[in-house]
């Protein structure tokens, strides 16, 4: 099978760039010290998580039970589960955590620490649990001068069948930085502001077993991470059209691309349409704050090479790509094919059951996306 005959629109994953980006993260974070525990959220997908953790204790972060249960069936032992734990989901947080080694919960609120004590009581097991800070991307977390950064991880502490893990962030706002210059300071603020709160706990006696940090905007900026225990990043694995916009990867390193055909072309109106809309694409509007025409994706030919075309307008089903060149207009006939480079690779592969694995030209393997919740 090769890209001329599997089925469109579908995934295409460059397996040499996921080892090579794998690799390079890998020895990033070894080299500065730090554990590497990658967020499977990206790729859903176990072949690719056991690439990531060559080399490493095997620890990962999931942000769905439902990875946590795949992964754990497929032998991750030790997950960290990065959304905020609510009490619907406590009963099965407590089933994954008799299945793996090491199960660990975030929480940025009070009433969580007595209430997940009581189900872990009732259950008769200890569960290890995380503030989660909020270091400048207000999306969830505590701010550590806030009263509750310290009275959180007390409660943890005091509560019999809770185990405190520690500290753990994402600076996803590092996905608005507007120059590299801004992402080195977004990247040493996150580490920073998180070494000196742990410090701070622990002269006022909390024990901090984790320091853990993570976004792959930041984890491929920072210099050194002193103070920090791990990286959680999860998007380097793939990379997208974002990141190599943002600056995180040359746009040699995306790996991961949306194969599509042409299914209409307009000589009049200068536009081809691909069967890849909105599902397969998904809709995030990308690095438009840097680049105001990138569009939903970067069109490329069967071989990855730039087309200079972008996916301008989405419909569920339907990518529409104007076309000013002659020759391409004439080259992209119904049926003809291309690769979409879609704004962010995590939300595509969410969309997809599968990956077709690519080696050199040829597709080599097929590898299943855990998805749902
Ligand atoms: C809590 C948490 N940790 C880590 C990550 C990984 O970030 P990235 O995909 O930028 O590497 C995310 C991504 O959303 C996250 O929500």
């Amino acid at each position: 099978m090769d890209l001329h005959t599997i089925k469109t629109p579908s995934l295409v994953l460059d397996v040499w760039r996921v080892r090579r980006n794998a690799a390079a993260m890998s020895g990033r974070i070894k080299g500065l010290g730090a554990s590497l525990r990658p967020h499977v959220k990206t790729h859903k997908c176990v072949e690719v998580a056991r690439i990531q953790t060559e080399g490493h204790a095997g620890g990962i972060t999931v942000s769905t039970l439902a990875e946590a249960r795949a992964f754990a069936a497929h032998g991750f032992r030790d997950i960290t589960y990065a959304v905020p734990v609510e009490p619907g989901k406590f009963g099965e947080a407590i089933e994954l955590s008799n299945l793996c080694e090491r199960f660990a919960l975030i929480t940025d609120d009070s009433s969580i620490p007595p209430l997940l004590d009581e189900a872990a009581r009732r259950a008769g097991l200890t569960l290890d649990l995380f503030l989660k800070v909020d270091c400048g991307y207000h999306r969830c977390g505590v701010e550590p001068d806030r009263p509750e950064a310290v009275e959180i991880p007390r409660r943890i502490d005091a509560a019999k069948n809770l185990r405190f893990a520690g500290i753990l962030t994402h600076a996803g706002h590092s996905y608005h930085a507007r120059s590299r210059a801004e992402l080195l300071a977004l990247a040493r603020h996150e580490r920073d502001l998180m070494a000196e709160f742990a410090a701070r706990l622990r002269s006022d006696g909390v024990e901090v077993p984790t320091v853990s940090v993570g976004s792959t905007p930041t984890a491929t900026h920072y210099e050194h991470l002193e103070g920090v225990d791990e990286a959680r990043p999860g998007n380097y694995i793939f990379f997208d059209a974002f990141q190599a916009t943002l600056g995180s990867c040359g746009f040699e390193d995306c790996a991961l691309t949306v194969l599509a055909a042409v299914v209409h072309r307009d000589r009049a109106r200068r536009k081809v349409v691909l069967d890849a809309g909105a599902i397969a694409l998904s809709k995030d509007r990308g690095p438009v704050e840097l680049d105001s025409s990138c569009g939903y994706g970067r069109v490329l030919g069967l071989g990855g090479e730039e087309l200079g075309l972008r996916v301008g307008a989405l419909s569920q089903e339907h990518g529409e790509v104007l076309v000013e060149d002659e020759s391409l207009l004439d080259a992209l006939t119904v049926g003809a094919r291309v690769r979409v480079l879609a704004n962010h690779s995590c939300l595509s592969a969410a969309q997809h059951t599968h990956y077709h694995v690519l080696e050199d030209s040829r597709v080599v393997d097929r590898w299943e996306i855990q998805r749902g919740w």
